[in-house]
């Protein structure tokens, strides 16, 4: 199978580290991530369940945007929702009907939800969901879980990371993901000041193998908090209608108070949802917040024709079931070359692991040797599927698994 060649990229990437710190950044960055010579680091097409890089490369795209792609790129419907609110009105002095159309939406789609407020990131949502829940408590400490992700407001981050201070995680008490036990004793030691408690609907840090809930963790979560007086945040930005319609705390039988929602909400849209209880609905209204462009329109029709398509096409069910039919795929193939492949995690966006060395290293190769042939995977993140992939992009796929895997022997 013919490997790719990225000289336009390269090209580009000399020009952005002159002109931008460290060329790309954030989590597109190349460095330390992925093996510089097997991926391109730009783009500009995109169609369906696939990119064009600049050098015209051509991708099944197994990343989707690191989430906000769900339908596929360009889906026409939700391009055309965009467009005529677009035109009609996108930023303005004033708000727009469409977010009272959207929230409504949201508030019969999700049952927790009985009222919505929108930004534009995640990370927006999920220090509002936060400051909510201190405004709502009148208390200063929240749970989180150690590898969890929320953003990169500086309380998000881990300590130590360049800009952060101590104080910033001053009332941030992190504890491991399923551990009950440890949940207890917090709430023992620091009861009286427990705002709340945030986690992702299940375990999906990086670099790491992914961990579903612990049979009746959450019930016990929720249980624990409420009676404590504290609030229950979940952080769907990653998740969210990916796994369940109602939001993924439906498919693990939970009722949080606040759900955060980016990503797949808008098909690529910036679009960020906090939605609350009835009980919480003074409280969100009494916080502070606001953006420069958290009004803009467009991307609230967008979300809009995304959710009521994501709900016709059954999407959770379709990106289960394709991802189960990749993942199997590829344990399989695998195996077939003496390989031991891990799937953790949801199979709608699975993260896989070569167990056979004690590093990452097999694995950030094979899926270097996979993107060389046109599957785009990254190694230590949980990768997406959408409901524009097809059972023959599968197959397509896993004949590149194969070849990678054969590479992969070569190489050691
Ligand atoms: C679970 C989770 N929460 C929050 C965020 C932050 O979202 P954003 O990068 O849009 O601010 C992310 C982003 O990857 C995420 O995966």
């Amino acid at each position: 199978m013919k490997t790719y060649n990225y000289d336009k990229s390269t090209e580009w990437f000399k020009r952005a580290v002159k002109a931008i710190p460290c060329g790309v950044y954030g989590h597109f960055s190349p460095a330390p991530y992925v093996p510089i010579d097997a991926y391109p680091f730009f783009s500009n097409r995109a169609q369906g369940a696939r990119f064009w890089d600049v050098d015209g490369n051509e991708f099944i795209d197994y990343m989707c945007a690191y989430g906000p792609m769900v339908l596929g790129y360009a889906h026409p419907d939700v391009d055309a929702a965009f467009e005529a609110q677009w035109r009609q009105s996108d930023a303005n002095s004033v708000a727009s009907p469409c977010m009272i159309e959207l929230a409504e939406m949201l508030i019969d789609m999700v049952p927790v939800a009985e009222w919505a407020f929108f930004a534009r990131n995640g990370a927006d949502v999920t220090n509002l969901s936060v400051m909510v829940a201190r405004a709502a408590t009148n208390r200063k400490k929240i749970i989180a879980i150690k590898g969890g992700y929320h953003g990169t407001t500086p309380w998000m981050q881990a300590p130590g990371h360049h800009g952060v201070i101590p104080e910033d995680h001053e009332h941030l008490i992190r504890i491991p993901w399923n551990d009950i036990a440890a949940l207890k004793q917090v709430i023992a030691d620091h009861g009286d000041d427990i705002a709340g408690f945030i986690a992702t609907p299940y375990h999906h840090p990086v670099f790491a193998d992914n961990a579903l809930p612990a049979d009746g963790y959450w019930q016990q979560v929720t249980e624990l908090l409420h009676k404590n007086g504290s609030l229950v945040i979940v952080d769907d930005v990653r998740a969210g209608f990916r796994l369940h319609m109602g939001g993924s705390n439906e498919k693990y039988g939970f009722k949080p108070d606040l759900i955060c929602f980016s990503k797949a909400i808008a098909n690529g849209y910036a679009l960020s949802a906090l939605v609350g209880t009835e009980a919480l609905r003074v409280d969100a209204a009494k916080v502070f917040h606001t953006g420069s462009f958290w009004f803009c329109a467009g991307s609230m029709a967008a979300a809009m024709a995304c959710l009521k398509t994501l709900q016709e096409q059954r999407g959770p069910e379709l990106m289960a079931a394709l991802g189960k039919q990749l993942t199997d795929g590829i344990v399989e193939i695998a195996a077939n070359h003496g390989y031991t492949m891990k799937v953790t995690g949801e199979m709608a966006m699975p993260y896989l692991r070569i167990t056979d060395d004690d590093n990452v290293m097999l694995q950030q190769n094979w899926c270097g040797e996979c993107t060389k042939r046109g599957a785009f995977f990254t190694s230590h993140h949980n990768w997406f599927l959408s409901t524009a992939h097809t059972e023959d992009d599968i197959k397509h796929t896993l004949d590149i698994c194969d070849d990678a895997f054969k590479a992969l022997k070569e190489q050691s």
